[in-house]
Order: structure tokens, then C-alpha cells, then sequence
């Protein structure tokens, strides 16, 4: 069977320091999967690689994504193929105004002509969806964003770009209880229409709503229990200490 995303003995370092090691994952297309382990296990650092961060360097092993190997393809070309990373902390880039800076990664995704003006009325339809004030269009990327309003932004382009494979790096991180639950539904809805996700978080009031399909536990770059839901209460109760 045609395998959609996996990890193979994947050894990374940043700047010579091993961070990632003999790491396996699988992904299967339309499922939701977790990664959770303590600060500093080496998450980021995971997503990061498989987005093509040119920080992290790949000692051993392959990333494979709809059946070929994606190690050294740019990050541009992971996006066009369908790849999408929700950073743990957003850039922000002054003096680029984010419908416009959407706006064009639309027309460059989908290949499409769509004039601004309708492009960012239907932007407003699903900020309003997910509580975003529709008035942020007319401010720069990530510009003075409170921390939820970059979360959430991440969230909207997931929507809009409808990436097949969303890794979601902390997207729970300052953002309230009420907006929490919006982008659960939301994940959840998308994974409904096909959509493949891998969640990066440390919540498990996050975890007890996603329609999770596998969590895997990482610890020291390494991943060493993969499971179902039953996981959640462990981990709950004992930490990652035991695991
Ligand atoms: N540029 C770097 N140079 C040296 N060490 C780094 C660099 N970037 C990350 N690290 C180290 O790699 C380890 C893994 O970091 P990473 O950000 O991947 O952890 P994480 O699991 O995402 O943690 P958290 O839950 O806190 O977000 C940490 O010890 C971190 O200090
Ligand atoms: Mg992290």
C-alpha cells in the first residue's frame, strides 16, 4: 500500500549538536497524530526538518512523503507539494501586509486568478469563523499580533491553503479556552474532508477533543512509545518519566 508520510531512522543535528536520533514515524493520510514529550525532546526541531529547515542537518535517514523521499527537496517545493508547518513562534514581517502576502501564496498555490478585493472578503468569512478581527487585514504579517491572533492566523491559512499534511506546532500555546475548542473543531473538520495532520502539543484538554488516530511520545530525539488515546491518561498521570 502506498505509504502517505513516514520517518525512517532519522538522525539530526543542529550547529554539529545531535538533537533528533533513530527517530521512526508514521502518518497515514486522513489521520490525526500527536507528538508530545518534554521541553527541549527535540519536537520543533522534527518539524522543522521535515519542513527542509536548512538549520537542520540530516546525518542518517529518510523523510518520505507520498512514496518518495523528500530529504533534499527545498521547503518551497515541500509547500507546493502539499507540506504545511504552523511554527511554534511565527515570524513577523514589517512592512508586508498579510492579505497581500496571502493573497499572492494563494494565486501561487492553487494557480488561480482571483482579484484581492475577493480574495480577502472571503478571508474575512473564515476569520470571523474562528474569531479573528477581520480589521488584521489591514496590518502586517504577524506585526504586533497578540500571541492567540498568530496562532490563529496559522490556523486560517490551513483553511484557506488546504495543505494534505498540516504539522501543527503548539498552535494551543496562549491561545483562551474558547478559541482552543474553535481550532479542535476545526482540525477535526478538515481531517474529515481527507486532510492529514500531526499535532505538536503539551495540552491535554487539546488532546481529549482532537479525533486523534496515534500519539507518539518522544524523549531525547527519539520516539519511544507510539499508542492510541489511552496514552492521554497516562502521561496525565505519571509524566514522561516512566514512559
Ligand atoms: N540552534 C540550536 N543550537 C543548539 N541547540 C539547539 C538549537 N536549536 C535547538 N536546540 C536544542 O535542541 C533541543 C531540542 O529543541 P526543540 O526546540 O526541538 O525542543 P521541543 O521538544 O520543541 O521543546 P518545547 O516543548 O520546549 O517546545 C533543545 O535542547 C534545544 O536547546
Ligand atoms: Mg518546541
Amino acid at each position: 500500500m502506498k505509504k502517505f508520510f513516514s520517518v525512517e531512522n532519522l538522525d539530526v543535528s543542529i550547529d554539529g549538536v545531535q538533537i533528533v536520533s533513530d527517530l521512526n514515524l508514521e502518518v497515514r493520510k486522513g489521520s490525526i497524530s500527536v507528538l508530545m514529550g518534554s521541553n527541549g525532546s527535540g519536537k520543533s526541531t522534527f518539524a522543522k526538518t521535515i519542513m527542509g529547515d536548512s538549520q537542520c542537518k540530516i546525518l542518517k535517514g529518510r523523510i518520505i512523503y507520498e512514496d518518495k523521499i523528500i530529504n533534499k527537496l527545498s521547503p518551497d517545493r515541500r509547500a507546493q507539494n502539499g507540506l504545511f508547518l504552523a511554527f511554534q513562534n511565527p515570524i513577523e514581517i514589517p512592512g508586508v501586509n498579510i492579505g497581500v502576502f496571502l493573497h499572492s501564496a494563494y494565486k501561487a498555490r492553487f494557480k488561480k486568478e482571483i482579484s484581492i478585493f475577493e480574495f480577502i472578503k472571503d478571508l474575512r468569512v473564515i476569520a470571523r469563523s474562528i474569531g479573528i478581527k477581520t480589521s488584521i487585514f489591514e496590518r502586517n504579517v504577524n506585526e504586533g499580533f497578540s500571541g492567540g491572533e498568530k496562532k490563529k492566523m496559522q490556523l486560517l491559512e490551513a483553511i484557506v491553503f488546504k495543505p494534505q499534511f498540516s504539522i501543527f506546532d503548539e498552535i494551543d500555546s496562549g491561545v483562551d479556552i474558547d478559541s482552543l475548542d474553535i481550532i479542535v473543531k476545526k482540525i477535526n473538520e478538515m481531517k474529515k474532508e481527507g486532510l492529514s495532520f500531526l499535532i505538536i502539543t503539551h495540552s491535554t484538554r487539546v488532546m481529549s477533543k482532537l479525533d486523534i488516530d496515534t500519539i507518539n511520545i518522544i524523549k531525547d530525539g527519539h520516539i519511544v512509545k507510539t499508542g492510541g488515546v489511552e496514552l492521554i491518561s497516562v502521561i496525565e498521570k505519571e509524566g514522561f518519566k516512566h514512559v
